[in-house]
C-alpha cells in the first residue's frame, strides 16, 4: 500500500514575510528589481503551463526527450531508493524517472520538495495512487532557504528540473549547489536540468512569444503586490520586454513603465515612482555551457558524471555525485 504524508518546513508566515522583505528590498534598489518567484500564484502557474505549450517555448518538451530517451540509463547509473524533487509543481516529468526505478526495482519513496502546498498535495497523492508501492514524503519548504532532506531512503536522486537554477543569480546558485551538496550524502546523486546558450533570437522568442502569454505572466507579478499588499499597480501600464545579455549569457524579464507613475504600496508605507520608460527587472534567466555547469558543480563539491542533451542540443541534463572529502 502507498502511504502519503507531508512535512511542513515554513513558518505559517513565511510568505508574507519574504514578500514584504523583497518587495521593500527590490522597488527601494536602483534599478528596481523583483525575485521571480513571486510570478506563482494560482493564475501565474497557470500561466507558466501555458507558457510550456507554446510554439516558442522549447526547454520544457526538450527536457521532457532527454529524459523520455535517458530514464532508463539514470536509473542504472543511480539505482535510487528515494527520488527527491525540488519545485516538484506538477510532478509531470517526475513520472519517467518514477518508472524507470520502478522498472528497474530499486524505487521506495518520492518526496516531492515545493513552495506550494496545493501542488504538493495534488500531485503527490494522484502519484501515491498511480504508484501502488511507493511511500510519498512531501515537504513543504523554500529549497533556496533551507533545503530540508529526510535523512534515510539512500541512495537518493535529487532531481532539480526545468532548468529553474537559471532563476538564481551566480551568487545565489553558488550557495545553493554548496547547500545541496551539503544535504547529499556519498553515493546520492544530483539530476540538474539546464537551459543552453544558442541563437538569441530563439531565446529572445521563447521569452517573448507572439501569442503575448508570456508578457502577461510578467506583468501577473503586479496583480500579486495588488492583491497581497495592497498595491495599486496599474498592469496595463506597464509593457513586457525580454532580452538576451550576451556577457552575462542570460535572458532578463523586465516590465517597462510606459508613462510617469507613483503607486502606493500601503502594506509597506511605500510611494515607488516611475519615470516614463523605466524598467523593473522581474527575471534573469540564465543559459549555460557544459564547462560552466561542470565549474560551477565543481566549486560546490560535486563532480559531473553524465551529459545529456536533446537531438538539437537545446538543453542539457547532468547528473552528478558528491566528491569524496576524505577523513
Ligand atoms: C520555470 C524558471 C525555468 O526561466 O524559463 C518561463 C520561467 N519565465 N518564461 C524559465 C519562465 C518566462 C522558466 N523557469
Amino acid at each position: 500500500m502507498s502511504t502519503f504524508d507531508l512535512a511542513r518546513l515554513l513558518p505559517a508566515d513565511h510568505f508574507s514575510t519574504a514578500l514584504h522583505h523583497d518587495v521593500q528590498q527590490g522597488l527601494t534598489a536602483d534599478p528596481k528589481w523583483l525575485p521571480p518567484k513571486w510570478f506563482y500564484d494560482a493564475r501565474g502557474s497557470e500561466l507558466f503551463e501555458e507558457i510550456t505549450r507554446l510554439p516558442e517555448y522549447y526547454p520544457t518538451r526538450a527536457e521532457r526527450a532527454i529524459l523520455t530517451a535517458r530514464a532508463g540509463e539514470i536509473a542504472a547509473a543511480t539505482r535510487a531508493r528515494t527520488l527527491v524533487e525540488l519545485g516538484s509543481g506538477s510532478s509531470e516529468k517526475t513520472r519517467l524517472l518514477l518508472d524507470a526505478l520502478r522498472d528497474l526495482g530499486t524505487l521506495d519513496s518520492y518526496v516531492p520538495v515545493d513552495v506550494s502546498e496545493s501542488a504538493l498535495t495534488g500531485a503527490g497523492e494522484a502519484l501515491a495512487l498511480e504508484y501502488p508501492e511507493l511511500s510519498v514524503h512531501a515537504v513543504l519548504a523554500d529549497f533556496t532557504a533551507r533545503l530540508g532532506l529526510p535523512p534515510q531512503g539512500g541512495p537518493r536522486l535529487v532531481a532539480f528540473l526545468g532548468g529553474t537554477l537559471g532563476n538564481l543569480l551566480p551568487t545565489e546558485r553558488a550557495a545553493f549547489l554548496r547547500g545541496l551538496r551539503a544535504a547529499l550524502d556519498p553515493g546520492d546523486f544530483l539530476l540538474l536540468g539546464t537551459d543552453l546558450v544558442k541563437d538569441p533570437r530563439v531565446l529572445v522568442a521563447a521569452y517573448d512569444d507572439a501569442a503575448g502569454v508570456t508578457a502577461e505572466f510578467n506583468r501577473n507579478v503586479l496583480n500579486v503586490l495588488n492583491r497581497e499588499l495592497s498595491a495599486d499597480f496599474d498592469p496595463t501600464a506597464f509593457e513586457h520586454v525580454a532580452l538576451w545579455d550576451p556577457e552575462r549569457e542570460w535572458i532578463e524579464m523586465r516590465l517597462r513603465s510606459l508613462q510617469d507613475q507613483t503607486v502606493k504600496i500601503p502594506a509597506l508605507d511605500l510611494p515607488v515612482h516611475f519615470e516614463k520608460g523605466e524598467e523593473l527587472r522581474t527575471e534573469v534567466s540564465a543559459k549555460f555551457r557544459r564547462e560552466r555547469v561542470a565549474e560551477e558543480l565543481a566549486t560546490a563539491g560535486l563532480r559531473l558524471s553524465h551529459w545529456w542533451t536533446d537531438e538539437e542540443g537545446r538543453f542539457g541534463l547532468s547528473l552528478a555525485s558528491p566528491v569524496e572529502t576524505g577523513v
